[in-house]
């Protein structure tokens, strides 16, 4: 696993459970995971993944998984 968050061990696919939970901003993802929660280096990273998982949902919702 290579961590997006280094301070807190958080990877791609932990933000990535963390949107498929519920989670729609930075803000709750950090919250539910605690990523971007210390030195916030990672938070542009974090605000990307979220991003993506949220397209990935939405893209799901429409076709189905793929
Ligand atoms: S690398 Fe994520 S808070 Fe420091």
């Amino acid at each position: 696993m290579i961590p997006i968050c280094d301070c807190n061990q958080v990877s791609a696919a932990r933000i990535d459970a963390a949107v498929e939970a519920g989670a729609r901003s930075v803000r709750e993802v950090a919250a539910r995971t605690g990523a971007a929660t210390s030195c916030g280096r990672c938070r542009p990273a974090v605000a990307r993944r979220v991003r993506r998982a949220r397209l990935r949902a939405w893209w799901r919702s429409l076709f189905g998984r793929r």
